[in-house]
């Protein structure tokens, strides 16, 4: 707990100091008689309560794990670095923690409580494995041979939630494999995100732990696992494949981008962490624009939805902009959910359709990212697709499970419709998606 305060106290030092760009502050002092003081009076007041809601937190947890075994214990705990019984150690130095990604240290693998849902076509209802030091599949329809996938949810959301069920069934309509719905919710369900962005790292040891397991006591192949996540549950599934490693695909829907935008590749999704990596763009903006999914370019084949920044059909949140990551903190909970909803679930919403849909497919465009380089305070659309020629063979890559089939690699322009379902009517390669392209100017 003094360890928390002291985070929470480093926070409230690190916010002020990130809320004083330098470019900026002239400006925002003079047209709105912004006062650094009231803002740091403000920011310890928001900080005081988050800190005793977490304090409430760690007392309920600390008296419901009193009545069982603490499977995951701590066994070393400094500064650099702190190490749990079956998952092992987390550096808590550069690149995990630095200046300008000021988190905490993840939560414990008991208090997160990690479980994996079991779906596959023999079986509807769900077998439920919990992390437990054993790993038990004893009963349930795993088999080895057939394909493996993992969908992992991201901030605010748990296993239980209606779209992971949705795609869970879009791809048993599919493919006769095995789905794990993995829970995290222990971690993701914190009003403080920099803690849920923490914790993604327990997560994606717990899913590197089954998937070894599925590999060397039930016959399953790396090559044949394909982890799929949302937001933070994009990071957690690169993790967890680099841990696995030679997993065949990542799917990172609206990678999460405040804490992972433009930092060391180690600490979010690249292309490095599976055989093939792909990701879907539909929020992708700076945080201090309402944008909470990352604008560069982090896979094999990159697809930005109707220009990647925003969604048609959704309202811009009246979310008062945060001014820096540590601001998080201090927005409520529903204003946080309104910050994450539309444009950053529609992620889900159009991978789902793409995949149960065999007769709409949203084709990918190749595009050239205008801008690699972000810069941070200056301006709107960093990375907008732009021009490119028309739609060939070789130049196209629709969304869906069969994504790595196609030849093209790249950054990727996708149109879709403002509603579900969000396929544009059936055409070729050449038809009505290319006009929408060219009149939206992403193509020539
Ligand atoms: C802790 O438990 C109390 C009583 O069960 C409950 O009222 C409170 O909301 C809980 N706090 C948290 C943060 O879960
Ligand atoms: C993989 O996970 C194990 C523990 O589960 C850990 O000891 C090891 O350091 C991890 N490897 C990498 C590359 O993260
Ligand atoms: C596939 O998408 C098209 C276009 O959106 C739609 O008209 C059709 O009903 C969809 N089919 C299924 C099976 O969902």
């Amino acid at each position: 707990m003094c360890r928390r305060l002291g985070f929470a106290l480093l926070v409230g030092v690190l916010a002020a100091a990130l809320v004083l760009p330098p470019a900026a502050s002239a400006q925002d002092e003079s047209s709105s008689g912004w006062n650094p003081f009231s803002f740091l009076r403000s920011s310890f007041s928001s900080l005081r309560s988050t800190a005793a809601r977490s304090f409430d937190a760690v007392k309920n947890t600390t008296l419901s794990v009193a009545h069982k075994v603490v499977r995951f214990a701590v066994v070393r705990s400094t500064e650099d670095e702190i190490c749990y019984r079956i998952i092992g150690c987390f550096n808590l130095k550069a690149p995990w923690f630095t200046l300008s990604r000021p988190l905490p240290a993840p939560k414990s693998p008991d208090s997160i409580n990690v479980e994996f849902f079991l779906y596959t076509r023999e079986s509807a209802s769900r077998f439920t494995i919990p992390s437990d030091v054993e790993l038990s599949l004893q009963g349930s329809t795993f088999d080895g041979a057939k394909r493996t996938f993992f969908l992992v949810h991201g901030f605010l959301n748990s296993g239980n939630d209606e779209w992971m069920a949705k795609l869970k069934d879009a791809i048993l309509g599919q493919v006769d494999g095995n789905v794990f719905i993995v829970n995290w919710g222990g971690g993701a369900i914190d009003p403080n995100y920099l803690q849920a962005a923490s914790n993604t790292r327990v997560v994606g040891r717990e899913i590197a732990r089954l998937g070894r397991t599925l590999i060397q006591q039930h016959g399953a192949a790396a090559k044949d696992m394909h982890i799929i996540g949302h937001s933070l549950g994009a990071h957690i599934s690169g993790y967890a494949a680099r841990n696995i490693t030679n997993v065949g695909r990542v799917t990172g829907m609206d990678p999460a981008g405040p804490g992972f935008e433009a930092l060391s590749r180690t600490v979010r999704l690249n292309k490095n962490c599976a055989t093939f990596v792909d990701a879907l763009h539909t929020n992708a903006r700076p945080l201090t624009q309402l944008g909470f999914g990352i604008m560069q370019t982090v896979a094999h084949v990159d697809f930005y939805l109707n220009g990647g920044e925003f969604q048609p059909g959704c309202a811009t949140p009246s979310v008062e902009m945060p001014s820096s990551l540590t601001d998080l903190i201090s927005l409520p909970v529903t204003a946080l959910n309104e910050l994450v909803s539309c444009s950053h679930t529609r992620s889900y919403h159009v991978f789902t359709e793409a995949i149960a849909n065999t007769t709409c497919r949203f084709w990918g465009h190749k595009t050239s990212v205008a801008r690699q380089r972000l810069k941070w305070r200056k301006s709107v659309a960093a990375e907008v697709p732009v021009k490119e020629g028309p739609c060939r063979s070789g130049k196209c890559v629709p969304i869906g499970l069969d994504t790595p089939d196609f030849p093209a690699r790249g950054s990727f322009a996708v149109v879709t419709g403002s509603d579900s379902p969000y396929c544009l009517q059936e055409r070729s390669k050449d038809g009505q998606s290319l006009e929408q392209l060219r009149i939206l100017g992403y193509v020539d």
